[in-house]
């Protein structure tokens, strides 16, 4: 039999690793104790408790878009004219939106919203409406316009993302689990319908299948894995009709052993983005955390969302996520420094989507596609290298109507439903007195019972 042909242009097995960072700082979540006087865990919680007022002031001030239309109608669009929107969005040269928006439809639901620069007018006694049309074009909505405002001396801005360096230390303990267990780009785990489509560009230069991310050093270019890590809980994966840890969690040894750490050290970060799901979906919140109690399988993540896909430096085309049960909390994090932008075709909306902004949207109904990025070149002062991670907390649908009525601890205690009621160890439970004891007679003693 022929040997098979090797590609030559695949990178060696050991320049597809992902690099660990330099960890020279004890893991803060972001916060700084100047006193040096707190434990960690306190200061934890006082970040976590100023991000519940930040989250305050999104709500009460941010700019609201109304839409002439309902989210079923905006989703029942023709998939073509949707892509080719998406297309003219990425092509038109047009300054992104930069500033922090709430989209509400006809109704006045909540159907996106973007946490980015906001700027603080102190004359204003309510937040602006806008329309559709004027989402680029009134003051301070791009962040030229921004910059302007604030250079009048009339505004000053607050920033509405995730915090610099809680964002930064989130990418390096994404980029730790990453040197662990590199991720990959599999053909069976479709979650995006147009995987397919996954491209990704280094400097003009297309890598083999998409699978691999580029940078420049000081001696050449360097080539590191690429792919997407899908840590969910539980789910229906594709093609399976029952519940499972999806593989990534399970496949590795270094992944099952470093997810704890991963899920105890982003803590803030999650308890951030699920305060933000709560104060806009507050219906949603409640359902995944009631989902994400049942359905819970590593004790060290404090929810409520039952997934989280790590889009490592990868391109995807413009898709919805099917899967997902409402709304999804994205991010990118990392540095680029061309492109990046996010488009949701169906609003008109292009966004600058700068490392920390956060956007929130019906991702099964609303299509979207970042805009082809370009990596910057290696800091070698830095703990990281460079890159733009996309990441996705969410809940996938399936899971969420097979668990929400579930108890608590539900997937722990009988994995994942699989083991019976009484094979259960359970030391508190009472079991009562049970049968009447027999008592037997023995020879020379009065009687006995059985010990
Ligand atoms: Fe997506």
């Amino acid at each position: 039999m022929a040997k098979e042909q090797k590609d030559k242009t695949e990178p060696k097995k050991k320049a597809r690793a992902v690099p660990m960072p330099t960890f020279d700082a004890p893991v803060t979540q972001g916060v700084v104790d100047r006193n040096r006087s707190r434990s960690v865990k306190s200061l934890v919680q006082s970040g976590i408790a100023r991000d519940r007022s930040r989250e305050e002031l999104f709500v009460k001030w941010a700019d609201r878009v109304r839409i002439e239309a309902t989210l079923a109608e905006l989703s029942a669009a023709p998939k073509k004219k949707i892509l080719s929107q998406a297309n003219a969005l990425l092509g038109n040269g047009q300054p992104a939106i930069a500033c922090s928006t709430i989209y509400e439809d006809r109704e006045g639901h909540p159907i996106l919203a973007y946490y980015a620069t906001r700027t603080v007018d102190r004359e204003r006694s309510s937040p602006r409406v806008l329309t559709l049309e004027e989402q680029y074009s009134a003051e301070g909505r791009t962040q030229e316009s921004i910059d302007e405002l604030v250079r009048g001396g009339q505004h000053h801005t607050s920033y509405d993302g995730i915090p610099p360096a809680l964002c930064e230390e989130y990418r390096t303990q994404v980029q730790a689990l990453c040197a662990g267990t590199p991720p990959k780009l599999s053909k069976t785990e479709k979650r995006h319908p147009d995987d397919d489509k996954v491209v990704h560009t280094v400097q003009g230069e297309a890598l083999p299948g998409g699978k691999y991310t580029a940078y420049m050093d000081d001696k050449g270019k360097v080539v590191e894995a690429a792919g997407v890590h899908h840590l969910v809980h539980c789910w229906k994966a594709t093609g399976q009709k029952k519940l499972s840890v999806s593989k990534c969690v399970r496949d590795t040894s270094h992944m099952y052993l470093m997810l704890p750490n991963y899920y105890s050290s982003t803590t803030r970060l999650a308890a951030m983005l699920g305060e933000k799901l709560k104060s806009l979906w507050p219906e949603f919140y409640d359902l995944y955390e009631r989902s994400f109690k049942a359905g819970v399988t590593i004790k060290e993540d404090p929810g409520p969302f039952l997934a989280r896909a790590i889009v490592y430096k990868v391109q995807i085309g413009t898709h919805v996520d099917k899967s997902d049960a409402g709304p999804s909390v994205c991010f990118p994090c990392g540095d680029w420094v061309s492109g990046g932008e996010l488009v949701v075709p169906q609003l008109g909306a292009k966004f600058a989507y700068k490392s920390g902004d956060i956007v929130i949207l019906y991702a099964a109904k609303l299509y979207h596609q970042v805009a082809p990025w370009r990596c910057a070149p290696l800091d070698l002062s830095s703990k990281v290298t460079p890159g733009r991670i996309g990441n996705v907390f969410f809940s996938p649908a399936n899971s969420v109507k097979e668990l929400k009525d579930k108890e608590e601890g539900w997937a722990m205690r009988t994995g994942l439903g699989i083991l019976p009621e009484n094979a259960i160890y359970e030391p508190s439970k009472v079991i009562g007195d049970g049968p009447p004891r027999k008592k037997r007679k023995v020879e020379g003693e009065s009687a006995a019972t059985d010990s």
